[in-house]
C-alpha cells in the first residue's frame, strides 16, 4: 500500500464532523478570504531518501483553474497527496481554505475532492450505487444526494450509463464518474491527477471539454496534475512548471509563452552546436534566449523576419539540417529552463 491509501476512508470521518466544524474555523468576516490553496516552502522527502518536493511556493486563488505541469517524477501526485491529507509533508505548509493540511486535516479534507489517477470507484456497481454510495459517505442528504446525481449525470454526459455496471464502461466514461464522485460533496477545491492519462486522444479531448464545463457550472477552484501540454495551456488559468520536485517557472500560459516571442526557428548542427549558438549570437541573429541542447538549436525570432533569419543562418557556415520554424509551446519554456523536454 502506498501512504495515499487512507483516503478513501477519509470520507466518513469528515461527515461525522461536518460543516459546524467548518463553519466555526471559518475566518471573521473583515479578514480577507484566504485563498483557495496555499503553499509555503512544502517538501517531501519519502522514507529512503527520495525528494520528491524540494521547497515549492504557490498559491490558487478562488475559482482559479491551476496546473501542474510537468514530467513523470516531478513530484505532481506527491503535491496533491499533501494537499489532500493522505501524505504527510517533510516541513512547510500547506492550507486549502486557510485551514492547514497537517493541524487541521479532517476540515482541509471535508473541503475537497480528489479524482486520483488510480480508479477508485466499484466496478462491480452500477454508477448509480457507486454515487449514491459517496453520497451517503460525505453524509448528503438522500433527496439532496439524488438531485445532484441528475444535475451531475447530466452534466457529465452520463445519462444513460448511470443504471449499468461500471466493469462496462470505458476508460472515458469511467472517468467521468470518477469525476462525479469528486463532486458530489461540493468541495470548495476540486484535485484532478492526471485527468486525462491512458484515454485516447478523441475521448481526451472530450473530457477536457467537460472539466471546463464543470468549472463554469460548479464556480470551484479546480488544481490539476498533467504533462500533457495542450491540457495545461487549454484548461488552465495559471500553470506551475514542475521538474524534479521544484516549481521552476509559474505564471499563465501566455506570459510564460510570450517569454519565446511568437514564433522560433530551429535546426540540428553537425559540429558544436554552442559554438554554433555563439557564432548566431555575434552575427545577431540570436539573443540570449536562444537555447542548445544536444545538436539542436531553438532560437526565438522575436523581431526578426523568418525568411530573412533563415537566410542568414544558412550563409553562417554552420551546416544547419531539419530547419523549421513555429510557435513557441510550453515545451520549449520547459526545455530552456531544464535541458530536457516534458513530452517525448
Ligand atoms: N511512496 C513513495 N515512496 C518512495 N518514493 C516515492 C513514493 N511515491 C513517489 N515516489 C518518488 O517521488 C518522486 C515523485 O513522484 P510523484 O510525486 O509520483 O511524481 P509525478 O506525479 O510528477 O509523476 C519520484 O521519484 C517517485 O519515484
Ligand atoms: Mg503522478
Amino acid at each position: 500500500m502506498t501512504e495515499r491509501a487512507p483516503h478513501q476512508s477519509a470520507a466518513p470521518l469528515a461527515a461525522t464532523n461536518p460543516p459546524r466544524a467548518v463553519a466555526s474555523a471559518t475566518p471573521a468576516p473583515h479578514e480577507r478570504p484566504p485563498s483557495a490553496v496555499e503553499v509555503h516552502a512544502l517538501t517531501k522527502t519519502y522514507p529512503g531518501g527520495v525528494e520528491a518536493v524540494r521547497g515549492i511556493d504557490f498559491d490558487v486563488e478562488v475559482g482559479e483553474v491551476f496546473g501542474l505541469l510537468g514530467p513523470n517524477g516531478a513530484g505532481k501526485s506527491t503535491t496533491i497527496g499533501m494537499l489532500t491529507t493522505t501524505i504527510r509533508p517533510s516541513s512547510g505548509t500547506a492550507r486549502l481554505a486557510g485551514h492547514d493540511v497537517a493541524s487541521a486535516p479532517l476540515i482541509a479534507r471535508s473541503l475537497s475532492s480528489v479524482v486520483f489517477q488510480e480508479a477508485v470507484v466499484d466496478v462491480g456497481l452500477s454508477g448509480r450505487a457507486n454515487l449514491q454510495l459517496h453520497a451517503r459517505l460525505w453524509g448528503v442528504g438522500v433527496a439532496v444526494g439524488e438531485r445532484r446525481i441528475a444535475d451531475l449525470s447530466d452534466g457529465l454526459g452520463l445519462g444513460e450509463l448511470l443504471d449499468r455496471p461500471v466493469a462496462t464502461y470505458s476508460g472515458g466514461q469511467r472517468r467521468r464518474l470518477e469525476i462525479a464522485r469528486a463532486l458530489i460533496s461540493r468541495p470548495r477545491v476540486l484535485f484532478l491527477d492526471e485527468p486525462t492519462v491512458g484515454l485516447d486522444p478523441l475521448i481526451r479531448h472530450e473530457l477536457l471539454d467537460v472539466i471546463a464545463d464543470v468549472r463554469r457550472r460548479e464556480e470551484m477552484t479546480i488544481l490539476l496534475t498533467t504533462h500533457y501540454l495542450e491540457e495545461a495551456e487549454r484548461l488552465c488559468d495559471r500553470v506551475a512548471i514542475m521538474h524534479e520536485g521544484e516549481i521552476v517557472a509559474l505564471d499563465t500560459p501566455a506570459r510564460l509563452l510570450a517569454g519565446l516571442g511568437s514564433e522560433i526557428v530551429e535546426f540540428r548542427v553537425d559540429g558544436d552546436a554552442p559554438a554554433a549558438l555563439m557564432r548566431l549570437r555575434s552575427l545577431g541573429l540570436a539573443n540570449d534566449d536562444a537555447f542548445a541542447i544536444g545538436a539542436r538549436l531553438t532560437i526565438p525570432l522575436r523581431e526578426r523576419a523568418a525568411a530573412d533569419t533563415i537566410a542568414a543562418i544558412a550563409a553562417a557556415d554552420i551546416a544547419p539540417s531539419n530547419l523549421a520554424t513555429r510557435t513557441p509551446s510550453l515545451d520549449d519554456v520547459y526545455l530552456r529552463l531544464t535541458g530536457t523536454r516534458i513530452a517525448a
